[in-house]
């Protein structure tokens, strides 16, 4: 990874960047502009949403108010958990559409594989709900269509029962949690794998004098080297910042290459705390 601007190849031939801004939790405009602004000056084009984070609306008006629509941005939205089933999934990547004030969106993702209160009927409920983003992949309100915590079990299902295989999977992936398995599965299947929540570790690895070292070594903080960890894992990061000067420090991450010996001992690190979230329970 050489650059912000590089992208790559999603396996329906779409381009994605390779490195996104995440929002959960800017909800207020001024914040939105602010971060959106400084991510797009720093190289950042692919934006992540949902509508569980219940900030479309401002994500959407920051692209039109900083006037941004000829920065090819990629922007994602996800299905909220209570809109699955063909008719609901439907009519909310209308509502997404309709709150982020586009034509089209360039990825949307089914959020979580299982819904409460219908963990038994998993299978149908997914095929159903993929059925939907299918439709409107088909009639172009969204170029490209994936998912998110969906294990290997989730994928098959859909792969088996499906028209059209999903394109990303979007999994929490920084040291600690690696999440072999899926990613294995995602790589064989060419499912482009976003990380979500990637400087988790910030706070443990603070305390590690072998990250100490990584930082004077390499001139980086913690954060950049967490996001440098994702992109030579092949991960697309996504990263969030309510402070405009952090997304900025986010995005130097460009200019170094951390060492095998280095990668190997960040791929060994554990910690008690952080853990791959249960889907089955988690939602
Ligand atoms: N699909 C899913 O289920 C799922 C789940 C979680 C997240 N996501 C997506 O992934 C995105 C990223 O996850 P995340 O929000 O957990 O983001 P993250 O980038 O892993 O961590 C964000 C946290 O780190 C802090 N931070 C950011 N940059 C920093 C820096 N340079 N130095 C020190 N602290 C820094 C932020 O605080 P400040 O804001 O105060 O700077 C915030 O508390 C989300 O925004 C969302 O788009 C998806």
């Amino acid at each position: 990874m050489a650059s912000i601007f590089d992208m790559t190849e999603l396996n329906n031939g779409v381009r994605m960047p390779v490195f996104g801004l995440g929002t959960s939790g800017n909800k207020d405009q001024t914040v939105c502009n602010e971060t959106i602004k400084a991510a797009v000056d720093a190289g950042y084009r692919l934006i992540d949403t949902a509508q569980m984070y219940e900030n479309e609306e401002q994500v959407g008006k920051a692209i039109h108010q900083l006037e941004l629509s000829d920065k090819n941005l990629f922007i994602t939205s996800k299905l909220d958990n209570t809109n699955h089933g063909y008719e609901a999934a439907s009519k909310a990547i209308d509502d997404s559409l309709e709150k982020l004030g586009l034509e089209y969106i360039d990825l949307y993702l089914i959020h979580w594989p299982v819904v409460k209160g219908r963990e038994g009927s998993w299978q149908e409920d997914n095929i159903e709900t993929w059925r939907a983003l299918e439709d409107a992949y088909d009639a172009g309100k969204v170029k490209a269509i994936g998912v998110s915590n969906f294990m290997v079990k989730h994928l098959e299902n859909l792969i088996s029962n499906c028209r059209i295989k999903p394109m990303v999977n979007q999994i929490r992936l920084h040291p600690g949690v690696l999440q072999e398995e899926i990613v294995v599965f995602c790589e064989k299947e060419n499912i482009t794998v976003e990380a979500w929540s990637p400087l988790s570790p910030l706070k443990q690895m603070s305390e590690d004098e072998k990250v100490k070292a990584m930082m004077e070594k390499y001139r980086k903080t913690i954060a950049q080297l967490l996001l440098r960890f994702s992109l030579q894992h092949n991960f697309i990061p996504l990263t969030k910042s309510s402070k405009a000067e952090r997304v900025v420090e986010n995005a130097d991450v460009f200019d170094f290459e951390i060492s095998k010996e280095d990668m190997d001992y960040l791929n060994r690190l554990k910690f008690d705390d952080l853990e791959a979230p249960d889907v089955d329970e988690e939602r």
